[in-house]
């Protein structure tokens, strides 16, 4: 069964993100459910199937591309994995994660104290740091059409997560709304450990980034 639900579930999941945007398309998805079985061997605790089921299917409507509606992931992945025949009690575990997973621009949100939700949570968030990280922050920038960086305008701050949805800063504002905040926002070990390296590879690029704005400063 493991094995058949996993095909069926990477099949579903490619069809409803066919088109999707560059940073939250098919591979996106690949690349967490890579990360989230390597923090599972690694921590060595875990449910193996509710993580990677979970890793697949958490991204299957974005609140960000739907219109703001921040249950329609959770729900269509419920549907599918019930019809699959899952037993009621881990759709609703994976449900939950889904639901609950996504960052809210820093500002206190309801964590589930699962491991399996830790080890997901941690794989999505490392996906939006270091290297790849910093194509997605550009790519979705572009796709908003966003500047990429002004000078003059100060750092933008909000007072709640929904002024932090509402925004459409710069994408270097970026990095200090979400993608720097996230090293220390890590729950597992290695997913610590993984995301230091990422984070500072961050610090590089924004210095270089600064540099050669303005050599002369
Ligand atoms: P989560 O994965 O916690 O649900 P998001 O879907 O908001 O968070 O973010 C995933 C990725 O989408 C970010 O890491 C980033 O690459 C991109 N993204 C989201 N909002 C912005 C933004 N305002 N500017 C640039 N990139 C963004
Ligand atoms: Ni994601």
């Amino acid at each position: 069964m493991p094995d058949t639900i996993i095909q069926k579930t990477i099949l579903f999941v490619k069809e409803v993100l066919e088109g999707a945007e560059g940073g939250h398309d098919w591979y996106h998805i690949e690349r967490v459910w890579n990360t989230a079985r390597y923090i599972r061997e690694r921590e060595g605790t875990g449910d193996m199937l509710t993580i990677e089921l979970t890793a697949l299917l958490h991204d299957i409507s974005d609140a960000k591309f739907n219109g703001g509606d921040d249950e329609k992931g959770s729900e269509m992945a419920g549907d599918f994995l019930l019809k699959q025949g899952v037993d009621a009690e881990t759709v609703e575990h994976i449900s939950a994660i889904i639901k609950h997973v996504s960052y809210k621009g820093g500002f206190s949100q309801d964590q589930i104290s699962t491991i399996e939700f830790q080890i997901v949570q941690d794989a999505d968030r490392l996906d939006a740091i270091g290297a790849i990280g910093i194509a997605r922050a550009f790519n979705y920038g572009g796709f908003k059409n966003r500047p990429i960086h002004l000078p003059e305008k100060p750092l933008q701050e909000y007072d709640d997560s929904k002024a932090y949805h509402k925004s459409d800063a710069p994408t270097i504002n970026h990095f200090y709304e979400k993608l720097l905040k996230l090293k220390d926002l890590m729950n597992t070990a290695t997913g610590m450990q993984m995301a230091k390296e990422r984070h500072d590879y961050m610090l590089d690029f924004l210095d270089r980034f600064y540099n050669e704005w303005d050599p002369g400063k």
